[in-house]
């Protein structure tokens, strides 16, 4: 069975896309087979991959309305091993639409049932909210992967992410845990950085991953190029703090996260 880890914080901008293309790409390339599911509508996993919403036919958006299924919108990337669950436009309207229908919870959780058993990741980029998209990941997921930026504000609002990944935990997925908080965009030179880390120790003072990802201008321009770092520039601090991310992901497929937050 595939283990299945939402990439989830509903703040924007913290990394969450870099860190869930770099870690599929990266998992991919150590020989598993992946599936990355685009849940944002903005689309920015679809076109790290240097692929166009626009173009596309179909996506996420169906297979949530049961329209169509993961095998029919998978696309091939430029990893191999790594499949893209593409976001079209028409996500967006998804958390609207969803209100309304049948087990609206479980919808990406029933449309997995059919994949499952043939990927060994499936790793879902979240949008930066916690509304019913975000729901969908969490109940489906086993474990979730929260990037926090090395800001000063970058705590505002993991109070509500712990409260909404534990409100999922008692209703809809008790399964679910805290794989790990990862660190992004840090500076070291910022003591700023130094006392957010802190803080986020005394949050997660077990679930905060040893690696920590700098603010890297490679990982930054990557995207535009269509390209995981590992591919645009694979020697970069970017790319081997991300290949560390993995190993440490890597080293727990035997006994995956149980502690609850
Ligand atoms: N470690 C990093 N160093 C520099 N830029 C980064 C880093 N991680 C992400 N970025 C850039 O910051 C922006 C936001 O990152 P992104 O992964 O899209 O965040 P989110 O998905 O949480 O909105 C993007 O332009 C991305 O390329
Ligand atoms: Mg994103």
């Amino acid at each position: 069975m595939a283990r299945i880890i939402s990439v989830v914080n509903q703040k924007g901008g913290v990394g969450k896309t870099t860190t869930a293309v770099s870690l599929a790409s990266i998992l991919a390339e150590a020989g598993r087979l992946v599936l990355l599911v685009d849940m944002d509508p903005q689309g920015n996993a679809t076109s790290g991959f240097g692929y166009n919403s626009r173009d596309m036919q179909k996506g996420l958006y169906e297979v949530l309305l049961g329209e169509t299924d993961f095998r029919s919108i998978a696309l091939d990337t430029i990893v191999r091993g790594c499949r893209l669950a593409p976001a079209t436009m028409s996500l967006a309207g998804a958390s609207v639409e969803l209100v309304n229908m049948e087990q609206r919870e479980f919808r990406l959780k029933m449309a997995f049932a059919e994949v499952d058993h043939v990927y060994d990741y499936i790793i879902i980029d979240c949008p930066p909210s916690l509304g019913l998209l975000t729901v969908n990941a969490l109940a489906a997921s086993r474990e979730v992967v929260i990037p926090v930026q090395a800001e000063y504000y970058a705590l505002e609002g993991l109070g509500q992410l712990v409260n909404t990944i534990n409100l999922v935990r008692e209703n809809l997925n008790p399964d679910l845990s805290v794989l790990g908080v990862v660190l992004t965009m840090y500076d070291k030179r910022n003591r700023l950085s130094r006392d957010v880390m802190d803080e986020i120790y005394q949050h997660f003072p077990d679930r905060i991953f040893r690696s920590v990802i700098p603010r890297a201008v490679r990982l930054a321009e990557a995207p535009s190029h269509g390209k995981p770092i590992t591919l645009y520039d694979a020697g970069s601090k970017g790319a081997r703090s991300y290949e560390k991310l993995a190993r440490e992901i890597i080293a727990t497929e035997s006994a995956p996260a149980q502690i609850k937050v």
